[in-house]
């Protein structure tokens, strides 16, 4: 059974996508299988692994209808990682799942019982149905979250939208939890970073992941080349730190050689 990670804010722009991607790349690089889906109608992750839109035929909105997982997932160049892109069409679907009850459930049964040891969700910036489809589908969910303040005052309805779903899922005798909250972007030159940091930590003690993920141009950079961090810069500050993510989530020492 594949262990499901929604990657979630409503706040835009805090790393969500950047972290999807690297995650996802590191925790493959471990050996795990995985999928990203991406649930974001921007589609911002399948382009950072190098695809065009014009590759993309199906997409995660295929899969709230008659496509299963086979039919919408597309190959990458990392070992061990496949991907199903966003696309304009997750419009349609939140119209289609505002008038049906049952839509909640979509998404999840579609992952049930696959070969995927991870699948990683990329939820759009919003507490919308779709997050809502999302979150049901997922075990946890992990929050990125940039050092500045609306950041961090948007943690609260995050919480809120988690706690509503966790209220859903257990009637089915299923759980939500959060998997931790990730402080993106840090800039160790600004105090407030830290600032920030600290109240994160004193606000979720025991859900603050340690790694920190800072600021890097190779984190932008390799996304214009349409590449995880990792394959593009090993070496780099980002593809450290999103390696450290992958094995502190992962429980892991050391990484699989
Ligand atoms: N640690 C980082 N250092 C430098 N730039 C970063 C970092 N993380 C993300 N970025 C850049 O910030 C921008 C927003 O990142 P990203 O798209 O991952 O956020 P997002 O939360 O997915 O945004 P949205 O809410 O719009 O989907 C991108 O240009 C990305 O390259
Ligand atoms: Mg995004």
């Amino acid at each position: 059974m594949s262990k499901i990670i929604s990657i979630a804010s409503q706040k835009g722009g805090v790393g969500k996508t950047t972290t999807a991607i690297n995650l996802a790349a590191a925790i493959a690089r471990n050996d795990f299988k995985v999928l990203l889906i991406d649930l974001d109608k921007k589609a911002n992750a399948a382009v950072g692994l190098g695809f065009t839109r014009e590759d993309v035929k199906k997409s995660s909105a295929n899969l709230f209808f008659e496509d299963n997982i086979e039919s919408c997932r597309y190959i990458t160049k990392n070992k061990n990682l496949d991907i199903i892109p966003g696309s304009i069409k997750l419009n349609e679907v939140e119209k289609t799942i505002m008038c049906n009850g049952e839509s909640i459930f979509m998404l999840h049964n579609k992952l049930e019982n696959t070969a995927y040891d991870y699948i990683i969700i990329d939820c759009p910036p919003s507490l919308s149905l779709l997050v809502d489809v999302a979150l049901y589908a997922s075990d946890s969910v992990l929050i990125p979250t940039e050092c500045e303040f609306f950041s961090y005052d948007d943690l609260i309805a995050m919480i809120q939208k988690i706690n509503e779903i966790q209220t859903i899922k257990k009637k089915s005798k299923k759980t939500l939890v959060v998997e931790g909250i990730l402080l993106t972007k840090f800039d160790n030159r600004n105090v407030f970073s830290y600032k920030i940091a600290e109240k994160v930590r004193e606000m979720f003690p025991e859900k603050s992941f340690k790694t920190v993920i800072n600021r890097s141009s190779h984190l932008q950079e390799a996304q214009y080349y349409g590449k995880d961090v990792i394959s593009f810069a090993y070496n780099s500050r980002g593809s450290r730190e999103y390696r450290k993510l992958a094995l502190e989530l992962l429980g892991l020492d050391k990484e699989k050689k």
